[in-house]
């Protein structure tokens, strides 16, 4: 029997954070078995926000070492680039024609995404088309199952709309897909923010497991707890929420020790970055073996494109024939 497909894309506008392994990276490479997966990196994606390019190439090399580190089976996974599938430009194209403006200026991530827009021209037509694209990416291999994180969900809200549109005017070529909503590891940023490379408070997977060690030490922790004597509240700590996923088994126990001091903060750091650096130490070791072989990852994504390109170009004959276009 056929697995299901799934598709799972990563935008690289810049360094992948440890938020993103525990989020996005485990969890698809946790399903490669149950499912038939398409991990990508959408670097036309990364150009709604990025207008200069000049690293597109080292981040792209570097995302996709991180998708392999983080477990991809390059046989049994598709691992590739979005730009080297152009079929997924083309399936977009004739997506346009049936999704009214509407439906993409009503979406939530475009408004807000407006709303801190500075130039004067106001929005790109490609950034209005985010779901779009997004859309092509995912059922040009007919997928059915998306990982995503909350954020993503009304886009794939657009994507089932489209789809229903199109196989209404066209005929059934396409599935709905589904978003499998991904837990992402509630891990903020060093300063107790959301983690994100705009605040400069992340912890980078390509961070050597020093310098991973250091951030934490320079982790905020509860505000409110000044002297080494004054009982700190852990549900107000970062610390706190990392031990929660790098070091469960000590949870109640550094719970209650924060509670009544029994604790100093820089203890409770100094086991954070042993067990964090224990947990990352398989990722380190596969992160190192892939990243001084980039013309071995290289091999990898061209091995990707030429299997996604197959089943891209099966889709886009369907498509043809469904509209006449053959
Ligand atoms: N929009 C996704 C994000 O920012 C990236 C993405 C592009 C994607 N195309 C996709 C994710 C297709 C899943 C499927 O995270
Ligand atoms: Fe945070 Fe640990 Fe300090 Fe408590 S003891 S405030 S959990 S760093």
């Amino acid at each position: 029997m056929e697995k299901t497909r799934l598709v799972s894309g990563v935008r690289p506008t810049g360094l992948l954070h440890i938020g993103h392994l525990e989020g996005m990276l485990k969890n698809t490479a946790s399903l490669q078995d149950k499912y038939e997966c398409y991990p990508f990196i959408a670097d036309w994606h990364a150009l709604t926000d990025v207008t200069d390019t000049s690293h597109l190439p080292e981040y792209t090399l570097q995302v996709a070492i991180d998708w392999l580190s983080a477990g991809i089976d390059p046989e049994k996974s598709t691992l590739f680039v979005q730009s080297h599938v152009p079929e997924h430009a083309e399936l977009s194209t004739l997506l346009t024609m049936v999704t009214p403006v509407s439906w993409l200026e009503r979406c939530p991530t475009y408004k807000d995404k407006i709303q801190d827009l500075d130039q004067r021209e106001g929005p790109s037509t490609g950034l209005l088309e985010y779901p779009v694209l997004m859309t092509a990416d995912v059922i040009i291999y007919k997928a059915e199952v998306v990982p995503v994180g909350g954020d993503q969900v009304p886009h794939l809200e657009i994507s089932r709309e489209i789809v229903r549109r199109f196989n209404h005017l066209f005929g059934k070529v396409f599935p709905e897909p589904q978003p499998l909503l991904t837990e992402i590891a509630a891990l903020p940023g060093l300063d107790g923010r959301k983690m994100s490379k705009s605040y400069n408070n992340t912890i980078d997977l390509a961070d050597p497991p020093e310098t991973a060690q250091k951030k934490v030490m320079q982790m905020v922790t509860d505000p409110a707890r000044v002297r080494r004597t004054d009982p700190g509240n852990p549900d107000v700590c970062p610390v706190f929420a990392y031990h929660n996923v790098y070091n469960p088994d000590e949870v109640p126990q550094i719970d209650r020790d924060c509670r009544s001091a029994a604790i100093g903060c820089v203890d409770c750091k100094r086991n954070l970055s042993q067990k964090l650096i224990t947990t990352l130490t398989p990722f380190y070791e596969k992160r190192a073996e892939w990243a001084s072989k980039p013309d071995r990852v290289r091999e990898v994504l061209a091995d990707g494109q030429s299997r996604a390109e197959k089943v891209a170009q099966e889709t886009m004959a369907d498509v043809r024939s469904a509209m006449n276009l053959a």
